[in-house]
């Protein structure tokens, strides 16, 4: 999934512009591989001062911009926090429901990019095939960034790197117990995790592995920070020493016909608390939301004092404001 260039840079860049930085201008962002490490720094660093309101609050790069927000799939966090993301950088947020646009049904996904390029000047998109998402992405020339699809999560991913650091202080050699199916909040967490140098375990039960092309590639980003993917036996195994415990839904979006299976499939992979005291006892708790207390999660580990959830729920608002900002910097 490469990053596609976009229109020509703007011009006149401002005095902050001239710093040395990266640049994610015109930019889609489709997996969590799109960013380099340097870059993904970049944005977490961004998102941090704009949560401490120390960065220029002021430059809203979206004035008089439409961001359309094209959702095939509920969402609540998604949706919301880009949604206001987009009206902090000046912009007009459009949410267009899957009932009224039929992406891929009512007309093809093609023509749905080729109509909206004419109108909006982003596309923020949640498709269930991550195919679909490139193919918008190469319909359109404007940016498209991705808001959740089967295969990935890369916005989810910059959140919870976000809520680490501020845990931690620091994000290289720290790692992650992510337990229960190697999906695509897993994926995009190896990918962006093992570039910025985290250890990234998980513990699943058979059938329910991670891509291998992803861990792969995600080792391969790994070979310079040090960070690595590591698949454990059982949910003991991964919690022992790890600085952070994660935990996401047995059934994702689209997976519903097969939810009894799966939840006979995942006994024994719920984080309740006899699974959290194998853990060090500053290992936070982090759950992507939504939350099923009893399933993956015990009510007493997402409600109690380890838990970093909702901080990473709000940080789903700072990342995206921060990735909106760069790829729309120098364009208000
Ligand atoms: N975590 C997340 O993406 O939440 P929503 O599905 O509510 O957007």
């Amino acid at each position: 999934m490469a990053v596609v260039a976009r229109a020509p840079a703007p011009e006149a860049p401002s005095r902050r512009e001239e710093e040395p930085r990266l640049d994610l201008r015109r930019r889609d962002f489709l997996s969590a591989a799109d960013l380099t490490a340097e870059e993904l720094a970049a944005v977490l660093d961004r998102a941090a001062e704009l949560k401490a309101a120390i960065g220029p609050a002021a430059v809203q790069p979206l004035a008089g911009r439409t961001i359309a927000l094209l959702f095939q799939k509920p969402s609540l966090r998604t949706r919301v926090s880009f949604e206001l993301a987009v009206r902090r950088l000046g912009g007009d947020p459009m949410h267009l429901g899957q009932s009224e646009v039929g992406l891929g049904v009512r007309e093809s996904v093609e023509d749905v990019g080729h109509t909206l390029e004419r109108w909006v000047d982003g596309v923020v998109a949640r498709t269930f095939e991550q195919s679909v998402l490139e193919q918008l992405a190469s319909s359109c020339r404007v940016p498209v960034v991705n808001a959740l699809t089967d295969l990935e999560h890369p916005c989810q991913a910059l959140a919870d790197l976000l809520t680490l650091r501020e845990r931690f202080g620091r994000l290289r050699g720290l790692s992650i117990a992510f337990i229960g199916e190697g999906n695509n909040v897993f994926h995009s967490l190896a990918l962006a995790g093992c570039a910025l140098g985290l250890e990234v375990r998980i513990a699943h039960p058979d059938g329910y592995g991670p891509s291998r092309s992803i861990v792969e590639r995600a080792n391969r980003l790994g070979q310079v920070s040090g960070g690595r993917v590591t698949v454990a036996p059982f949910p003991r195994a991964a919690v022992r020493g790890a600085d952070a415990i994660y935990a996401d839904t047995w059934v994702s979006m689209g997976s519903e016909t097969g939810a009894a299976a799966r939840r006979v499939a995942f006994l024994g992979y719920t984080i309740d608390p006899k699974l959290l005291a194998q853990a060090p006892p500053d290992a936070v708790v982090l759950h992507c939301l939504p939350a099923h207390r009893g399933e993956e999660i015990a009510a007493e580990v997402i409600d109690g004092p380890q838990s970093v959830v909702f901080d990473q729920a709000e940080n789903r608002l700072w990342v995206q404001q921060a990735l909106l900002a760069e790829i729309y910097r120098g364009a208000g």
